[in-house]
Parts: structure tokens; C-alpha cells; sequence
């Protein structure tokens, strides 16, 4: 019977998945390198848009979303070279038009919202398809099209496409009705060239808006307050390229610092700025875990017995909420019932069900998950339903006794760079495998 080529691929899909097998019960110990900054990364590159020349960045994550966005300004028009796994050179140059119509590439990252701020920012024009990325909850953009708008941009949605365009951009003073990571960076993309000044109120102050606002001064920017609830933006009329190293991922760092705390053992998470981990290591010493911190790197202890602890997941410096579910895997054999609220994102306790199903005692009321330690975990075939749920799913595995098999990993290696070489170095039974898809899909 003559099949499609096409059918045949789709039959090849789903006949092979690839997955992540794991023989929990190991302590770990040793040492983890964290790579850079996968929510920079995929700000700063859209950001090099912005340059009238060359600019090299370094310390960039190896993972799925960089190679996405990547992807997108190559299709754009910019000449992008690897130098190597970490460092890119980008001559955006050869980027003619606003109009990013590579919908399918967009709809493959969230984070694909700041080519808004950086083609508004270049061009005073943009046109780019909604952006799709991690799904644990509706995700809305009123508050970046609330800062274009200040700075003159007239905005259209139509089907799916978001059309920005001013005659030109003038600052403005833009007050957030919610504290907004991405709103943030978005205006200042869109402020850096504006005429006059910007200035952004209720911003919100996580350490890849520092960066960002650090590496587009390095091309010439006027940034002063990045880190602060008041940004100042003084625009400028020419941006130059300039070499750029983004700072190591905060929450890659804490979701090992969160393993180690799991499975017990003594591990040393190198690179990283221990100042920009305070909120997980004092939430880590609260269940009994020792950190240590040192210039860049901090050291995680955990021989005694796991403690209960309540979190509750705020805009930075508060708790992030991408360590969220990490921290819900690792309370689940703490003794004591914790409480972890969740008071970012509407519903981010999707990935309950699947913990459940290795043993774990968590009730969800509404914002808040209530986790019932248990003595153990036991290993069973999940699936991740998003990056850092997949993260949580790992952090159980590694806890379980016997086999876990991780289904949906695309999700996990998005945003983690040698995930499984870097558990496996330190001790962790942990494998990538392809199998024939025999699974019951329905769990
Ligand atoms: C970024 C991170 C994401 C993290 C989140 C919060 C990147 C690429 N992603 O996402 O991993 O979980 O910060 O730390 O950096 N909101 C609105 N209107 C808007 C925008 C946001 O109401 O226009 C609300 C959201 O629904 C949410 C809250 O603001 O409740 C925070 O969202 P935001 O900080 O914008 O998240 P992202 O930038 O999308």
C-alpha cells in the first residue's frame, strides 16, 4: 500500500519517543557546572537586532530555545556564526524587514515576544505571530502592548498576529499594573532608541533584566536603574555591537541545588552568583540542607533528615516560580505536611498528578499546593508537561525507588543544557534513551 512520505514521518514519531530512565536512590556528589542564562539568552539575542553592527555573545546556554531563536533571526535576514558551543556572532545587518513570518519557529518558544520590542525598536514597525512556548497557564501580553503604545506604537492582534507601528518612538512613562518580567524587557527594547526619556515604573527586577539592560548598554544604551522597581531610559540614536557574556542561570543552579537537597550528598554547583540564589538556598537551610556559598559557586549538603517548609513564589527577589515545582518535588518526602503558594501565574500545578503518581501526597486548593512528606517515592512512566515541571519530575525520580521513565523531554531539554551528563557525572543513575512507543498514552 502506497503511504504519504509525510504519514510515514508522523507513523516514525510516534512509533519511537525519546525519553529519560532513571534508577533512583543514588546520592550525588561532586561537582555540576551551570551553563548561562537561558531567559537572558533569549532576550539578549533578539536584543543584538537593535545593533548597526557585530555583536558576539558568550556563556550561551546549549538548548533548544536558544537554537529557536537563533533559527528565527537567521531566516530574518542576520548572519549568525557559532564559534563555538557558547558563543555566537551576530551581524544583523542584513535584517531588511519587520515582518517575522516564520510563524511556525515563533510559535515553538514564549520568549519569542521580545522580537515585538526589538523589531519595534529597530524598524518602529513589527509584525509577529502570538507566541507559544510553556503551557501551564494562559499567558498575556496586555502590559508589553501597554508600554508600546505609551512610546506611540499603534498595536493590532488579528489572528494570531501581533502588528505594532508607530511613525516614531518617543518616550514615555510607563507605570505596570502587574510586575512583569517580560513587559520589562520588552520596553526597554523598544525605549533604548526611542527620542527622550523612558521611564518604567513597577518594573520588574529579576537578574536577567539587569543583563539585559548591561549588555545593551555595552552597545551604547542609556540603562540606569535595571534591578530597581524604576527603570530610566535616555534614548540614543545608534546602537554598535559590541561582546557580551550572559550571567549563569539562576534557576538551572537551584533546580540541582534542589536535587542535591532530595537525594542527599554533597555537591559543589560551580558558576553561578550565589547572591542571585539567596531566596532557594534560605529556602534549602529551612528544610536542614547546608549551603555554602563561595565566589562562584556554592556548595549543598543534605545528610540529615529533609524538613517541612512553606514557600510562597514572588517576583524577584522573592521565591522564583520557575523553581516552583522543583521545590514541590523535593518537599514531597520532608517530614510534615509544607504549604507552597503559588502567587504568579494562575495555575502552575498541572504536573501534580503525574508526582502523585510516583507516590507523592499533594492536595491542591486552588493557588496553594499542600505537601504531605512521604517516606518514599516509588518509580513509575510520567510525563513532563512543561520545562520546569519536566525539572520537578527529574528531582522525583532521583528520589524514587526503582525505574522512572520521563516521557515529553523536549520540554526538559528546552531549557537544560546536558541535563542527564551533568546529573550522571555526579553519581545519578540517569539515562536518555529512544524506545518503541508501547506506553499507554493516557497517563
Ligand atoms: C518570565 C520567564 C518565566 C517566569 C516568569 C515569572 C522568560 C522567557 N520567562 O515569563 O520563566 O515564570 O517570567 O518569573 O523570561 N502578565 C500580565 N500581562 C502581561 C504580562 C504578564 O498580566 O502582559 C502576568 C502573567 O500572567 C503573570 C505575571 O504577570 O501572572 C508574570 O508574568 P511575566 O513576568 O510577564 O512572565 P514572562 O515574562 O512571560
Amino acid at each position: 500500500m502506497y503511504i504519504k512520505p509525510l504519514f510515514k514521518i508522523r507513523i516514525l514519531e510516534r512509533a519511537f519517543v525519546d525519553k529519560f530512565v532513571i534508577k533512583g536512590g543514588n546520592k550525588l556528589y561532586g561537582e555540576i557546572s551551570v551553563s548561562g542564562a537561558k531567559n537572558a539568552a533569549v532576550a539578549i539575542i533578539p536584543a543584538t537586532v537593535l545593533a548597526d553592527d557585530v555583536c558576539r555573545i558568550e556563556n550561551l546556554p546549549n538548548i533548544k530555545d536558544v537554537a529557536v531563536i537563533e533559527s528565527i533571526l537567521t531566516y530574518m535576514g542576520a548572519e549568525v556564526r557559532r564559534l563555538s558551543e557558547s558563543v555566537l556572532e551576530i551581524d544583523p545587518r542584513g535584517i531588511k524587514s519587520y515582518n517575522v513570518s516564520c510563524v511556525e519557529m515563533v510559535a515553538n518558544m514564549r520568549a519569542s515576544y521580545y522580537l515585538l520590542g526589538a523589531f519595534l525598536g529597530k524598524f518602529s514597525k513589527a509584525r509577529v505571530p502570538m507566541p507559544g512556548g510553556c503551557s501551564f497557564c494562559d499567558r498575556p501580553v496586555d502590559q508589553h502592548l501597554k508600554a508600546f503604545e505609551v512610546l506611540g506604537a499603534e498595536c493590532h492582534v488579528e489572528e494570531a498576529v501581533i502588528e505594532l507601528s508607530a511613525e516614531k518612538l518617543t518616550g514615555g512613562s510607563i507605570y505596570f499594573d502587574v510586575v512583569s518580567v517580560g513587559s520589562t524587557i520588552n520596553a526597554m527594547l523598544a525605549a533604548v532608541k526611542a527620542e527622550g526619556l523612558t521611564t518604567i515604573e513597577n518594573a520588574a527586577k529579576e537578574p536577567h533584566i539587569v543583563d539585559v539592560a548591561n549588555m545593551l548598554n555595552s552597545m551604547g544604551a542609556n540603562i540606569k536603574g535595571a534591578g530597581t522597581d524604576v527603570i530610566k531610559i535616555r534614548g540614543v540614536q545608534k546602537l554598535h555591537g559590541c561582546t557580551y557574556s550572559i550571567i549563569p542561570d539562576q534557576i538551572e543552579a537551584g533546580t540541582y541545588m534542589a536535587a542535591v537537597a532530595a537525594t542527599g550528598g554533597n555537591v559543589l554547583i560551580k558558576d553561578v552568583i550565589p547572591k542571585h540564589l539567596d531566596s532557594i538556598s534560605a529556602k534549602l537551610r529551612d528544610t536542614g540542607t547546608v549551603v555554602e556559598e563561595y565566589d562562584e559557586a556554592v556548595r549543598v549538603i543534605r545528610e540529615g533528615e529533609l524538613h517541612r517548609c512553606n514557600v510562597k513564589t514572588m517576583p524577584h527577589p522573592g521565591f522564583p516560580t520557575d523553581m516552583q515545582p522543583q521545590f514541590v518535588a523535593l518537599l514531597s518526602t520532608a517530614s510534615g505536611t509544607s504549604r507552597v503558594n503559588e502567587s504568579v501565574w494562575d495555575d502552575r500545578f498541572s504536573y501534580i498528578p503525574q508526582l502523585k503518581r510516583l507516590g507523592a501526597d499533594i492536595l491542591q486548593q486552588g493557588h496553594i499546593a499542600i505537601v504531605q512528606g512521604v517516606s518514599g517515592l516509588k518509580g513509575a512512566p510520567v510525563k513532563a508537561p512543561d520545562l520546569r515541571a519536566g525539572a520537578a519530575l527529574v528531582i522525583a525520580g532521583l528520589v524514587a525507588k526503582g525505574t522512572t521513565e520521563i516521557e515529553n523531554i523536549k520540554y526538559i531539554e528546552r531549557g537544560y543544557e546536558n541535563i542527564v551528563d551533568k546529573l550522571a557525572a555526579v553519581g545519578a543513575d540517569i539515562r536518555r534513551v529512544t524506545y518503541k512507543n508501547t506506553m499507554d498514552d493516557e497517563y
